[in-house]
């Protein structure tokens, strides 16, 4: 095993011996996986972009056999990786050693769902979308959703903080999830899963576990706040001649739509350009410099129409946007989706994907894409601009036929340093995991992550739960 990889040094931790496993084998017999040909997929992220190559994958099913594998783990000084769905994007649901990759797969109970509350409680390796279609038999909906809901898990994106497509309508995971059971490092187990909407008794220490990315404790249970199904969803699909018009249509249809806008989100012509080439979609509009994409959700269809109509006929008629396309049927809906949700996927097919998640005031948001793109030059394959416009949080992506670091120097620290000067964020939702740590700074001061680390040690003294993540080493 080499002691060294994408230039951090393996910490002295112990490394798996026949007796560890025959121990978890002996706990869960049959969901201890060693072979390497089955571990390979868990061992690299996404994005292939990040490898780790742990030898053991443990699968518990119950918050129990956690506790045991982590005690037993504290005790022997054994490295864990938490890992739901692997679907992050900073590189943090893989190992970068041998670290022991705790999956959440089997942990994909619903224990309740309260229809007069709202109120869910569900095991953390419940899929995302198997979620969502139960409460959607109850007249009910996820509060979040985002392109990944096909793999990830509540308990990934509770880990993460995931931001997503319904952000702007239901809030973030701080406000919607009401409680938490967590196992710490040391096995202990901390239940805090309460399903009350208000509880002011202590400190709030279920937000220190949202966001840390399995650096802090193994997130086990999830309570969540579930929005009633909306009865009327329209969609607006529009073209714009400039980012100037995309912010103004953002400004014209927050003041005309109201409480019933869910989503606002764009992208520009380059990532249309990609989805049409290499997923084969069609734009059903008309070429335009930018794209937006407009969801009302309401409970009268009537009503809900009506305004969307206003708004479109201003719009129009003030030359916000040239040409768009209007959807109220589920299946024209997802095809309109799929035009914004698929960018992640079609940019995988350009080439090796340098990813940047940045929040940033939504006026200098598409700055950052022009000063790259100049930047680069032809060096760069394509550079793109898509995100959550209605939340401040810009998605800046650059492909290369091939991994380049003389690439990655011109992008890296010029976008960290550029986002700082605006005082915007260098991670708005993917959160930080491998590949970001060292650019912490950029967005906090460091009496702030020297208080991060000081609650790492203090709940993790051996640092045992995914090391090499999130915060940059001590020294
Ligand atoms: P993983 O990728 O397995 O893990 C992510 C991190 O959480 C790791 O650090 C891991 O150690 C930790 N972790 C996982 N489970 C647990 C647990 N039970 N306890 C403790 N720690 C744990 N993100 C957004 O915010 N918004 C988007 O719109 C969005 N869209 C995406 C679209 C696509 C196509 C893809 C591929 C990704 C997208 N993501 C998005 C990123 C990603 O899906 C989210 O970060 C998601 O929340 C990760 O969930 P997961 O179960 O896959 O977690
Ligand atoms: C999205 O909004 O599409 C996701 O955050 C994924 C990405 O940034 O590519
Ligand atoms: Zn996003």
């Amino acid at each position: 095993l080499t002691s060294e990889r994408y230039g951090v040094r393996r910490l002295p931790f112990s490394r798996v011996s026949d007796g560890d496993v025959a121990f978890f084998e002996q706990i869960m017999p049959g969901r201890v996986i060693t072979n390497a040909e089955e571990l390979k997929p868990f061992n690299v992220d996404w994005l292939k972009s990040v490898r780790g190559c742990s030898k053991l994958m443990l699968k518990p099913q119950t918050t129990a056999e956690v506790s045991e594998v982590l005690r037993y783990c504290y005790e022997r000084n054994l490295a864990v990786n938490p890992q739901g769905g692997n679907t992050g994007l900073v590189g943090g649901s893989v190992p970068v050693f041998d670290e022991i990759i705790l999956s959440t797969v089997l942990m994909n109970r619903i224990t309740s769902f309260d229809k007069v509350s709202g109120i869910l409680v569900c095991q953390a390796g419940c899929v995302l979308e198997k979620l969502n279609e139960y409460l959607e038999e109850q007249g009910f909906i996820m509060p979040l959703d985002l392109g990944a809901k096909g793999s990830c898990h509540i308990g990934g994106n509770v880990a993460t903080n995931a931001g997503g497509l319904r952000l702007l309508r239901y809030g973030s995971l701080r406000g919607t999830v009401l409680g938490l059971e967590v196992v710490l490092a040391d096995g202990s187990a901390l239940d805090c899963l309460a399903s009350l909407r208000k509880d002011n008794t202590g400190y709030d220490l279920k937000q220190l576990f949202i966001g840390s990315e399995g650096t802090l404790g193994v997130i086990t249970a999830v309570s969540i706040l579930c929005p009633q199904k909306p009865k009327s969803v329209n969609l607006a699909f529009l073209g714009c001649q400039s980012f100037a018009k995309v912010l103004e249509t953002f400004a014209t249809c927050r003041a005309m739509l109201g409480e019933i806008l869910s989503a606002y989100e764009f992208m520009d012509e380059k990532c249309m350009e990609l989805v049409e080439r290499h997923l084969k979609l069609t734009s059903p509009v008309t070429d335009s410099p930018f794209y937006v994409l407009i969801e009302t959700s309401g409970s009268n269809s009537t009503h809900d129409e009506e305004k969307l109509n206003n708004f479109l006929e201003q719009a129009m008629n003030s030359g916000l946007v040239t040409d768009g396309t209007v959807a109220t049927d589920e299946k024209k809906i997802k095809m309109l989706w799929s035009l914004r949700e698929r960018i992640t996927e079609a940019l995988t097919h350009d080439g090796y994907v340098y990813k940047y998640d940045i929040s940033l005031p939504v006026g200098k948001l598409y700055d950052l894409v022009t000063d790259t793109r100049a930047r680069l030059g032809p060096s760069a394959k394509s550079v793109v601009g898509y995100g959550h416009l209605g939340d401040g949080n810009l998605h800046l992506n650059v492909t290369a036929e091939s991994y380049n670091h003389f690439l990655l120097d011109a992008i890296e620290p010029f976008v960290y340093e550029w986002t700082a000067r605006y005082n915007g964020s260098i991670s708005a939702e993917h959160g930080v995991g491998f590949k970001k740590k060292q650019f912490i700074q950029y967005s906090k001061p460091k009496e702030a992550v020297h208080l991060m680390q000081r609650f790492k040690a203090m709940l993790d003294p051996k640092g045992i739960l995914n090391p090499y993540k999130m915060l940059p080493s001590s020294s």
